[in-house]
This record gives structure tokens, C-alpha cells and sequence, in this order.
């Protein structure tokens, strides 16, 4: 899911490419650590669509989605296939809805500019907070 996420243009990025850059990999290497939460859609068969999950990162090294310590990023990616069939934004309120109940008053994402998800992120709560390189931080309040 970290591939779909990445790939989210179309383009066609290899899954190995993607999954050996550290700016990728650092969302999900050592899960699941303190903090770390997230879900999995499954279909019919339990095989995997989609996935969202949160972690947060120290400031001397944040990731895309950075706004303070104690903030988790979210990172989304649902396979082409289930795209548009309400898995994305299922993931992103049982995601926030298990944010709030850990006592998080905020999360995070980054989106590039361009990407539809804008859309879907704002109908789900989240306000750019900040513009940066072609891509909007995102928050949403979670209290
Ligand atoms: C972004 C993503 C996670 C959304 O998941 P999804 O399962 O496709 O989303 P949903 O089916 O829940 O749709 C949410 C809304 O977006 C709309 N939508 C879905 N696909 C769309 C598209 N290609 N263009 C425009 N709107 C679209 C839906 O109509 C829906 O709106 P509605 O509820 O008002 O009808 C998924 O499309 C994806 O993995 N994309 C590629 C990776 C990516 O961009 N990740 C996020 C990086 S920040």
C-alpha cells in the first residue's frame, strides 16, 4: 500500500524502487512500534485492498507530514481496482475514530498537489495548514 500510495499519479514507479528509498520505507520499517496504528481492508477472500496507518516521527527527522511531535502522519493507498468504492474514506474514519480514542488531538497528512484525495481529506475534516514543494500539509482535529 506504501507502493500505491507513492505511485498515486499513475506512474509506474517499481515496487522495489519505492520500497528501498528511505523516504518511503521510513513509514513502515520496525512497524509496529509505540504509537504506530493503522487498519487493513480485506476483500471477500481476507486478501488485502487497501490500508491506512499512522506513526509519528521526531522532529530531526519528520516525515512529508510534519507539524509537531505527537501528531501522527497518515498514509493512505487502496488498490486500483477498489478505488472509488468507499474504501479510502471507511480506512480514514476508523483510523481517526482509533487517533481519537489514543488521545491524539490532531493528525497529519501530505498529498500532492493535483491529487483528487484533497477532495476526500477535506470532506473528512482536514484543512491545509501549510503549502510545500508541490504538496499541502494537511490536519484534522480530532477533538
Ligand atoms: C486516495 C485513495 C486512498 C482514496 O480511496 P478510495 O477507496 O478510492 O476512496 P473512496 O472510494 O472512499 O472515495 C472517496 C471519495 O473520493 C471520490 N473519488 C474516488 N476516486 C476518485 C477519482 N479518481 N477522482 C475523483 N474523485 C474520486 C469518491 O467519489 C468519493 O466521494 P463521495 O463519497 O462523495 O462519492 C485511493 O484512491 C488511492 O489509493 N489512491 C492512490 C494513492 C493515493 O493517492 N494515496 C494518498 C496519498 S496522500
Amino acid at each position: 500500500m506504501v507502493v500505491e500510495a507513492a505511485n498515486w499519479s499513475g506512474a509506474v514507479r517499481p515496487r522495489h524502487e519505492i520500497l528501498s528509498a528511505p523516504e518511503h520505507l521510513r513509514y513502515v520499517s520496525g512497524w509496529m512500534r509505540p504509537g504506530d496504528a493503522g487498519y487493513v481492508a480485506l476483500d471477500g477472500n481476507d486478501t488485502p485492498v487497501g490500508a491506512a496507518w499512522y506513526r509519528m516521527f521526531p522532529r530531526t527527522d519528520p516525515g512529508f507530514a510534519y507539524v509537531g511531535t505527537a501528531v501522527p502522519e497518515l498514509i493512505i493507498g487502496v488498490r486500483p481496482i477498489w478505488r472509488a468504492h468507499g474504501v479510502g474514506r471507511a480506512l480514514l474514519q476508523r483510523l481517526a475514530g482509533s487517533a481519537r480514542s489514543a488521545g491524539f488531538a490532531r493528525m497529519s497528512l501530505s498529498v500532492e498537489r493535483g491529487n483528487f484525495a484533497v477532495s476526500l481529506y477535506r470532506s473528512e475534516g482536514f484543512a491545509v495548514v501549510r503549502a510545500d514543494y508541490g504538496r499541502d500539509i494537511m490536519v484534522k482535529l480530532l477533538r
